[in-house]
């Protein structure tokens, strides 16, 4: 790639969004390849995502303050998933955001974060930042990019939840429900169940029926065994809205376009189903446990591999770019193609073929 014109860039760094593992592998990554490709380049770490830039919160970062971090969950930098500067607390601050941007000197800002995150990095981009995002997200539903890191790392939690609740299962000859993450897409449930074993893989992309759903699990008592069924939170039992968590109402955000939180269904399906079975029927919310501890290995060499392309990419001045994993390889594709959109499960995905393949309920 070529030198950047600007041979010493002062280039800002902020993850934006949920966090996930493989936030700090980015942050390491994009620091030592923009130090080798731009060399004399200043890196500053932006505090909460876009809440640093309203609240003025950065920190220098230097080859010593990214040392040992490739393998720890969450992000040193700190994130905000509920902080859109354009839209505030009631007000618009992204022209205080921009001024404090220019009072930095910044050249360039790489944004690592999902649909959210990118899409304000693209307003700001239309404000003159220079821009380059890179995809994170356990739902690993951003458009473009065939893998988000942090996915792997939260499908592999699930597989070991599976794998747990499989055996106290048997024991009981219980029907046991696990519900996932991944908000209004099912890759977390479907990868997850399937490397986990569960029985019947339940997403938001395919209709349910309660009533196939009993039917197995009545044909699994008889036999005198269990059932594993994996549950994405996102999934509409009546064909409606997904169901949100209670304190949602009670707190709303300070941001209003913020998403509903969502979860919740493995307990209301527990509820409806155990009516129509003679064993019991029980149910565990996965939660956050998904999202926090160290990457998985994958996780760490994607998200290295996403960080030096960004830095690539900054040092080439190639802005308004989300870097971006197509056929195992590490490209980018214009902001504007993924900003504010998402990929959910396609309906005749290699994934579903094999769940069904080997005989799992989906819905
Ligand atoms: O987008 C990542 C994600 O973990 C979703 O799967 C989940 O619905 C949401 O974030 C949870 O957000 P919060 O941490 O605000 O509860």
């Amino acid at each position: 790639m070529p030198a950047m014109a600007n041979a010493a860039p002062h280039v800002a760094i902020l993850t934006g969004g949920g966090d996930c593992p493989g936030l700090n592998a980015v942050i390491r990554a994009v620091t030592l390849a923009l130090m080798r490709e731009c060399p004399g380049a200043r890196i500053t770490g932006v505090e909460r995502g876009f809440h640093g830039l309203v609240a003025r919160r950065v920190r220098p970062l230097a080859e010593a303050d990214v040392a040992g971090i490739l393998a720890e969950g969450g992000t040193i930098l700190g994130t905000h998933n509920r902080c859109d500067p354009f839209a505030w607390e009631g007000a618009d601050r992204s022209a205080a955001a921009m001024a404090f941007v220019r009072e930095l000197g910044i050249d360039a800002l790489v944004a690592i974060g999902g649909d959210g995150t990118m899409q304000i990095a693209g307003r700001f981009e239309t404000l003159g930042l220079s821009v380059v995002g890179v995809p994170k997200t356990i739902d690993n539903d951003l458009p473009a990019t065939d893998r988000c890191f942090g996915f792997d790392s939260a499908v592999a939690v699930v597989a070991e939840s599976l794998d747990r609740l499989a055996t106290t299962a048997r024991s009981h000859g219980r029907v046991m429900i696990l519900e996932t993450m991944g908000r209004h897409a099912g890759w977390i449930a479907l990868e997850g169940g399937l490397a986990g074993g569960a029985d019947a893989i339940l997403i938001p992309e395919l209709p349910f029926s309660l009533q196939a759903l009993a039917a197995r699990a009545q044909e699994r008592e008889r036999a005198g065994s269990s059932l594993l069924v994996c549950i994405a939170e996102g999934v509409a039992l009546d064909g409606a809205e997904p169901v949100r968590q209670a304190h949602e109402a009670a707190a709303p955000a300070a941001d209003p376009s913020a998403q509903p939180r969502l979860g919740g269904v493995g307990q209301v399906l527990q509820q409806r189903l155990q009516p129509l079975v003679g064993c019991e029927v029980r149910s565990t919310l996965l939660g956050h446990v998904q999202r926090g501890g160290t990457p998985t290995a994958y996780d760490r060499v994607l998200a290295t591999r996403y960080g030096v392309h960004a830095a690539e990419l900054v040092a080439a001045r190639r802005f308004g770019r989300m870097v971006a994993l197509q056929n195992e390889h590490v490209t980018s594709v214009p902001l504007a193609e993924v900003a504010g959109r998402s990929r959910p499960v396609p309906p005749d995905h290699e994934l579903l073929r094999a769940a069904r393949g080997t005989g799992v309920l989906l819905g």
